[in-house]
């Protein structure tokens, strides 16, 4: 069974609407229904008085409904009375002003109050319903991610960086204190980055963010053990978030969650946001090796450049797919029923303000019926891929430091548009996570954008796998430090100067928007750099400006496979063309050749998907795909397949 369902909020609406619910609910095929994420000051209005008999209830008629529940833990928002008691447990942001109650998430995840009180709710609700025939997960909290900096918090960071860096000697010379007159003499003088005269420092930056992850995980792995221990048969997970927001490191995440489910909303409205949903969903099944839930996503909605945008009919449906083709159980919305009031009223719903009779809920209808169809999917080998990209959380943290040679450094940007250059060549892309595991198993091709961190042992992890036969492909910023910051000397890109038989002895970053030619005929937009090879093949040359005649891209043979390196930022289709030609040397075949530009192709299982993003319907060999549209069928007797 693929899951269908969605955040369901029973709380915000009274008893003889949720009859209601579930009838729509059982129109539409949803199957799962994510109940109580904020729902701490229902459950517990008053400290010690609980209010179980509503939830009790709405469990009862899903479960009477055929309908399973992902049972939430409401600690993203603790109820005014708990801030109320606690004001120590309100969080303070970099100005050092406590910020007041009033919305979400607003708690500090070091403070024994905070984390006392969420043991307690967490348990109560594991007391209760932990047995409930209607519970198919536990979903913990909602998108961790929320920054405290506290003097408690202080405190938490210092036995943090106590354990990582063990005395203070070792951390002054990884932050590189001697700079500035940062030198600590005693841990008590270590604060929690706090708004300061002038630049601060990036490796105390990053290590603070390092501890917030660290910290926030403590906090789910609290509550998802007495989860388990109420009863180990029921899978226990956290919705991850996707997007622009960085929260926390999410690859080593992974490991604690039973089921790695992530939320994403697509900001771009055009065909960009087919591009990202590939994205989103690749790079969760690499978090979730293989499998994952999409937990949340938009029923109808687009948010872009600050606007919403309704997604054109079909869309939903593509998009849902396009997330289950990718290895997703299912496909779950934010939200069920479109809320009277709150801060996202206007937040786009399955059931919208304008009741069922109307096109999102008509074509929620059609998708239950499609996922049905499709159950055998959800046992079906996750979508095979032959090229890779690099994820690296610490490294995109690491890139918003102050102090960067260029402001328009994007590590997200660069990572999306390596994802994008191979979706638009139609290779199936995988994610693989440098920081967090080494061995990069049989890819015949490996991307790797602007991984800034590189440490000993992924430096070595990368020589062994170009050495035996693997396809490398460097991006200009990747290289360049140790996982505490500090430069790795000698020459960019560091780490992989060896591999990629060059040595690059100066940045020229120029403003994004540049037009920049190389001697091949490929074109780049930003940063240009000065590059001299040391064994290293020249394959472009940079063919004006400052650099004019110096190497652009290089290409080295490495034991059994060849490192490219790319020192300059390449435009969407320069950047496609140089990875095609690669992905080609290396043997990295398209899911299917011959597809027209606009149709995408992901193998899942014995199942094709194949997706029409243009505005005429396409043929493929003996199907035709309706524009915007979606078909299905069988991998296995069609005409030949090249799997990736
Ligand atoms: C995430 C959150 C939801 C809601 C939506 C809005 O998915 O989990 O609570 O805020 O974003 O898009």
């Amino acid at each position: 069974m693929l899951f269908f369902g969605g955040d369901y909020n029973p709380e915000q609406w009274p008893e003889e609407v949720w009859a209601e619910d579930v009838a729509l609910m059982r129109r539409a095929g949803v199957n799962i229904a994510t109940v109580g994420v904020f729902s701490w000051s229902n459950l517990e209005p008053e400290r010690g008085r609980y209010e179980f008999g509503w939830l009790d209830r709405v469990l009862d008629l899903l479960h009477a409904g055929g309908i399973k529940v992902a049972l939430a833990t409401p600690t993203a928002s603790p109820p005014p009375w708990f801030s109320l008691a606690h004001p120590e447990a309100l969080p303070v942001n970099a100005d050092g002003v406590r910020l007041t109650h009033g919305s979400r998430d607003t708690y500090c995840v070091s403070s024994p109050a905070y984390r006392a009180a969420a043991r307690e709710i967490a348990g109560r609700l594991a007391e209760r319903y932990a047995h409930h025939p209607a519970l198919a997960m536990w979903h913990v909290h909602n998108e961790y991610g929320t920054d405290c900096r506290c003097d408690v918090t202080a405190a938490a960071f210092r036995t943090w960086l106590r354990k990582k860096h063990g005395d203070l000697d070792a951390l002054n010379e990884a932050w590189t204190t001697a700079f500035w007159s940062q030198r600590y003499s005693a841990w008590e003088q270590i604060m929690p980055p706090r708004t300061t005269q002038y630049l601060s420092n990036p490796a105390h930056a990053l290590d603070f963010r390092r501890f917030l992850s660290d910290e926030l995980l403590g906090g789910f792995v609290e509550q998802r053990d007495l989860l388990r221990a109420a009863n180990p048969e029921v899978p226990v997970t956290t919705n991850f978030v996707q997007g622009g927001w960085v929260s926390v490191d999410h690859a080593r995440w992974a490991e604690e969650v039973d089921i790695v489910a992530v939320d994403h909303y697509p900001d771009d409205a055009g065909p960009g946001a087919e591009e990202e949903t590939a994205f989103a969903a690749d790079l969760a099944r690499g978090w979730g090796g293989g499998s994952w839930l999409l937990m949340e996503t938009g029923p109808n909605l687009i948010y872009t450049r600050g606007r919403m945008h309704a997604k054109e009919p079909g869309r939903l449906t593509a998009h849902s797919l396009s997330y289950v083709a990718r290895g997703s159980s299912g496909a779950m919305y934010f939200q069920w029923r479109q809320p009277r009031g709150g801060a996202e009223l206007f937040h786009s719903a399955l059931v919208p303000h304008a009741g069922p009779d109307t096109p999102v809920f008509r074509e929620a209808v059609a998708l239950g019926r499609t996922l049905r169809n499709l159950s055998e999917v959800a046992t079906a080998d996750p979508p095979a891929a032959s090229v890779a990209v690099t994820w690296d959380a610490p490294s995109w943290w690491a890139l918003q430091a102050p102090g960067l040679p260029s402001k328009d450094i994007d590590y997200l940007g660069a990572v999306r548009q390596a994802h994008r250059a191979l979706f638009r060549a139609k290779l199936q892309t995988d994610f693989v996570f440098p920081g967090v595991a080494t061995g990069f198993g049989d890819y015949a091709m490996i991307v790797v954008p602007h991984l800034y961190l590189v440490s000993d042992e992924a430096a070595a992890a990368f020589r062994d796998y170009v050495a035996a036969g693997g396809h490398l492909v460097v991006t200009y910023l990747s290289g360049i430090a140790e996982p505490d910051t500090r430069i790795r000397l000698g020459g960019y890109p560091g780490a992989f100067r060896e591999i990629l038989g060059v040595r690059v002895v100066e940045w020229h970053p120029q403003p994004s928007g540049t037009t920049i030619t190389l001697d091949d005929g490929l074109t780049a937009d930003r940063w240009i750099e000065r590059v001299e090879t040391a064994g290293a093949e020249t394959i472009s040359l940079y063919a004006g400006g400052p650099l004019a005649g110096a190497p652009a891209v290089t290409r080295n043979r490495y034991g059994s496979g060849s490192a490219w390196y790319v020192s300059t930022g390449l435009t969407d289709d320069s950047l496609q063309t140089l990875l095609s030609r690669v992905a080609r040397e290396a043997g990295a075949e398209p899911v299917l050749t011959g597809l027209p530009p606009e149709v995408e192709a992901v193998r899942r299982g014995d199942l094709l998907f194949l997706f029409n993003h243009g505005s005429v319907p396409a043929d493929v060999g003996d199907v035709v795909v309706p524009a915007g549209g979606v078909r299905i069928r069988s991998a296995v007797e069609g005409p030949a397949v090249g799997r990736g």
